[in-house]
């Protein structure tokens, strides 16, 4: 008769094989974190995150590389980190495709690979953790309809106007923000009369803003991809002594910026988008102790207005 335990005791060696054989590097865990920039206060809030939930780990030590918004240097910062021989990446890239091959290079290098907040194309990774785009998209495109439903200026004139100002559009949150946004709006009497790409920064939302005002005597609501943009349209709307008319919706909400803004009354609204900076350790641990994790991990989000921001916001719908 066969043997019961035999297979068992192959399986138990095959995954501790396929498990890391333990810390390469004297006893430490080195985990390389490529971040895509640290111009904007999010991803400050995610390395922040990182470095919290890493504390308590001291078998873990964190090396960042910042790629200061350029996809050639983050490229080059991942195939740095594979040279070097980390136990595991955490990446948040800039942009899909290109960051794509160094990605599944290192992969298939054998180095474990969390994608965290922006995508990149395929699956040659460990595991993708962000919270749903285009969910957020299609919340705050509902939110957008209901509010300007209600105001009487906007049902009397019958249709309402839009400007849309969008993230990076190579990176995948712009693509979902968007088009989640676009669902929401199908069928509603609300046009998109402006749409231009701030890449998330500030200072070019600004100045597209500048261009919506020049050409758009009526403006009812702006929805900006990300909060600073939000912030940059509404100082665009402020120089231009129109910002009391329209109404300004942006995406973050972090407790430092979005949620400051909606107290101010700058923002009627911003929508959540945690960083995932805690998770990505927790499953790096995981991952290292070899332990199975899931393919992807969806956070959830909240949304912040003036009526809510004091207690805490609400989940999305
Ligand atoms: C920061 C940022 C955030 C945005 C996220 C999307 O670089 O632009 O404001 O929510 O990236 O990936």
């Amino acid at each position: 008769m066969k043997n019961p335990i035999l297979p068992i005791l192959a399986l138990a060696a095959l995954s501790a094989s396929v498990a890391q054989a333990g810390p390469k590097h004297g006893g430490k865990w080195i985990v390389g974190m490529s971040q895509c920039n640290l111009g904007e206060p999010w991803r400050v809030q995610m390395n922040a995150d990182i470095r919290k939930a890493a504390e308590a780990h001291p078998e873990m030590e964190l090396v960042f590389k910042d790629a200061q918004n350029d996809t050639l240097r983050q490229r080059a910062q991942i195939e740095e980190f594979v040279n070097a021989d980390v136990d595991l990446l955490i990446v948040s890239p800039k942009e899909a495709a290109p960051l794509t091959p160094p990605v599944a290079a290192a992969f298939r290098h054998g180095i474990p690979v969390i994608v965290l907040d922006r995508k990149v194309l395929g699956s040659d990774f460990t595991q993708f953790i962000g919270a749903d785009n285009r969910r957020i998209g299609r919340a705050a495109g509902e939110w957008a309809v209901r509010k300007l439903l209600s105001i009487p200026q906007v049902k009397a004139r019958g249709r309402a106007r839009i400007v849309e100002i969008t993230g990076l559009m190579t990176s995948t949150p712009a693509q979902d923000r968007l088009s989640g946004f676009h669902a929401a709006l199908l069928g509603q009497p609300v046009d998109i009369v402006f749409t231009a790409d701030s890449q998330w920064l500030e200072p070019q939302a600004r100045s597209e803003m500048e261009s919506a005002l020049a050409v758009n005597p009526q403006i009812d609501l702006v929805y900006a991809h990300n909060d600073p943009s939000a912030h940059g349209a509404y100082l665009a709307a402020k120089a231009a002594g129109r910002e009391n008319e329209i109404i300004f919706v942006g995406i973050d909400g972090l407790p430092q910026e979005g949620q400051v803004y909606v107290r101010q009354g700058l923002l009627e609204a911003s929508f959540e988008y945690p960083t995932g900076g805690r998770e990505a350790v927790e499953s790096a641990l995981k991952i290292l102790r070899g332990e199975a994790v899931p393919a992807q991990v969806t956070l959830n989000s909240r949304f912040f207005t003036r009526d809510n921001v004091a207690r805490g916001g609400e989940w999305l719908p």
